[in-house]
């Protein structure tokens, strides 16, 4: 598989990521033993860049990780966050902690799972607005000194607020959604941001959480318990418009003889070398059919044609229910 590099510190990772927090949380349909063989499989495929968080469960994320590849540690890039609080009881707070007595305790959490004595890139999950960003990154910076990280990136962060942290400590990577049809990184100043400061991007739902893959025509077609029945874009009129746009870009997987996540993919891998896209599954045929994606090239009118039908801002419904996106540096 290509390889790509991520920031001015040379972290080199395949073009294309695997995002594994639907293994364990937020999507319906866990499967443990598929979801093990989805992580070796991806190995098989080249894949080297795997995506986790102390809060995907919490931690049943970073122990099913840890029990897999653990034992191939060498072969692996692993990714995990802190950040969204999980207090004393083992369960999330709904509350963002980005104090440095916190995330000390937090590494040392993720490392015993992940069976590893480094993490080779540590997220800032979410920024907390009652810690100064420099606070955060002083001792997220010494984190890597003491050599437990190797490299150090930030999640759902203003321009502003990763200017701060990376002057603070260097930064490798920034992790915000972005997929052809969530495309907010490209107008807010994130993306600009990253490519002025040399920092590489990780799009997390390349896939639109699932939609861009044309089989959630309804919120019904979602588990019980799935965190999408809550989430704005899947419901009611805003769903309904989203489809609308959806048929459309089906439409044009059809014409170019491509499944819908495939062209979704190319597309987000075509917006940049610095770019590398974590698309989720726990199952072995999706993976392969997305890994599919890094061999496909779009031609000038196939990019014309799709930002016909999906410029940016088409989606329709908020990215996050309104508490959470009260948790988004703006
Ligand atoms: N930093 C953050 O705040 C944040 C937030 C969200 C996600 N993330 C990270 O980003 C990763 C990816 O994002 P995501 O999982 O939310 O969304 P995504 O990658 O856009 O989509 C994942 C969904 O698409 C389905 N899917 C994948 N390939 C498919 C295919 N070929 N055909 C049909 N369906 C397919 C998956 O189904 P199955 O699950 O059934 O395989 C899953 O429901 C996550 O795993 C996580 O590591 C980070």
């Amino acid at each position: 598989m290509e390889q790509r590099i991520l920031g001015g510190q040379g972290l080199r990772v395949s073009a294309l990521g695997l995002g594994c927090m639907g293994m364990t949380f937020a999507y319906g349909g866990q499967d443990d033993a598929e979801s093990r063989a989805t992580l070796e499989r991806a190995l098989e495929l080249g894949v080297t860049f795997f995506d986790t968080a102390d809060m995907y469960g919490p931690h049943t994320n970073e122990e099913l990780l840890g029990s897999v590849l653990g034992p191939r540690r060498d072969e692996v890039v692993i990714a995990t966050k802190f950040g969204n609080e999980i207090g004393p009881d083992g369960q999330g707070t709904g509350r963002v902690n980005g104090r440095p007595d916190y995330l000390r305790g937090q590494i040392d959490g993720s490392l015993q799972r992940l069976r590893t004595d480094h993490v080779d890139l540590y997220y800032q999950h979410r920024v907390d607005p009652d810690v100064p960003i420099e606070e955060t990154w002083g001792a997220l910076g010494e984190l890597v000194t003491a050599g437990k990280v190797r490299h150090l990136g930030i999640s759902e962060a203003a321009p502003e607020t990763i200017r701060r942290a990376h002057a603070t400590a260097p930064m490798s990577a920034v992790q915000t959604e972005y997929s052809l049809f969530t495309r907010d990184v490209e107008d807010n100043g994130v993306l600009a941001a990253c490519r002025e400061l040399g920092i590489g991007f990780v799009p997390y739902s390349p896939i639109g959480r699932g939609f861009l893959a044309g089989t959630i025509r309804s919120t019904e077609d979602l588990p019980e318990g799935d965190w999408r029945r809550n989430s704005p874009r899947f419901q009611g009129e805003a769903l309904q418009a989203n489809l609308r746009v959806l048929d459309e870009v089906n439409a044009l997987a059809e014409r170019k003889g491509v499944s819908p996540t495939q062209l979704a993919l190319a597309w987000v891998l075509a917006q940049g070398e610095d770019i590398v896209p974590i698309p989720g599954t726990k199952r072995r045929r999706y993976l392969e059919e997305n890994v599919g994606a890094v061999d496909v090239t779009l031609t000038s009118e196939e990019f014309a044609a799709i930002e016909e039908v999906a410029p940016v801002g088409v989606a329709s419904g908020e990215r996050y229910p309104a508490a959470a996106m009260q948790t988004l540096d703006h």
